[in-house]
């Protein structure tokens, strides 16, 4: 019998930072109706958001920060508010793609972004080329994003290339088809906006990460937000199955 599972980890030294964040941005539009707003105003805010924890992660020296920031099941909003979310997210890579580029971020996204417009493919494409050897921070943005999908699709590719013949596999033959194969798995999850879910996001990777829930819509996440949930992050014990008096030896 093994004794343990590909699943475990090395422990990360207690209080230190995070080296992987992962955040569902969510609340936007409870954040606008509060203020007599239309949806679309908690998205367009929520972008502010997005530029301020990006900074507030390169100051912390976080080496990945994942956003989702569009899920596989966000098809199924009125059609006017997929379009709006569509144009902020292409505005947003036309943008800001040459101030990521400087601050020395590596830009990707991670998703099924064949149904996307070819315009959003195309920045992309080129944000991706662009940031591609920058090592200061990894930005992923999760964009038509199902945990279930990416599970789905590496499943798919590991069986393809293994020329379909039966074979025992193991946990590392199917991760390097995961479509964040190039990130450790995140230390911490950050869940804005009130609810408890994790919303089909990243399913595999998961699995022993510290989760954060936070009552503050995403528009007002701001710098003391980021940092309560570093701190929080820090005073937890990471145990991978063993006890407490294993851990502090
Ligand atoms: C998150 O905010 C943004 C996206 C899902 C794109 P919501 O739009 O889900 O805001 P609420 O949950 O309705 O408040
Ligand atoms: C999850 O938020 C997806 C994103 C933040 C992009 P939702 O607001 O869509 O999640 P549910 O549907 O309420 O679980
Ligand atoms: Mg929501």
């Amino acid at each position: 019998m093994s004794l343990g599972t590909d699943s475990v980890r090395e422990i990360p030294e207690a209080g230190s930072m995070p080296r992987h964040i992962a955040i569902i941005m969510d609340g936007n539009g409870r954040w606008a109706r509060k203020r007599l707003m239309p949806r679309m105003a908690g998205h367009k805010q929520g972008v502010e958001t997005v530029r301020n924890v990006i900074k507030s992660c390169s100051e912390h020296g976080i080496e990945y920060l994942t956003l989702f920031a569009f899920s596989s099941e966000n098809w199924r909003r009125p059609a006017d508010e997929v379009s709006f979310l569509m144009q902020l997210f292409a505005g947003a890579l036309e943008q800001e793609m040459t101030k990521l580029h400087e601050n020395g971020i590596r830009f990707k996204v991670i998703g099924d972004i064949s149904r996307f417009e070819p315009r959003i493919v195309k920045f992309i494409h080129q944000g991706e080329q662009l940031t591609a050897h920058n090592s200061k921070l990894t930005l992923t943005i999760a964009a038509n994003y199902g945990g279930r999908w990416d599970i789905m699709q590496a499943m798919r590719k590991m069986i393809e290339e293994s020329h379909n013949l039966p074979r025992q596999f193991k946990e590392a033959d199917l991760t390097q088809y995961l479509s964040m194969n190039y990130a450790p798995e995140p230390d911490l999850f950050i869940r804005t906006g009130g609810e408890y879910r994790i919303s089909n996001f990243l399913l595999w990777q998961l699995a022993y990460t510290e989760l954060y829930f936070t009552n503050t819509p995403w528009p007002d996440f701001n710098k003391r937000e980021f940092d309560l949930a570093i701190q929080s992050y820090q005073q937890r014990e990471r145990r991978f199955g063993q006890t407490s008096e294993q851990i502090r030896q």
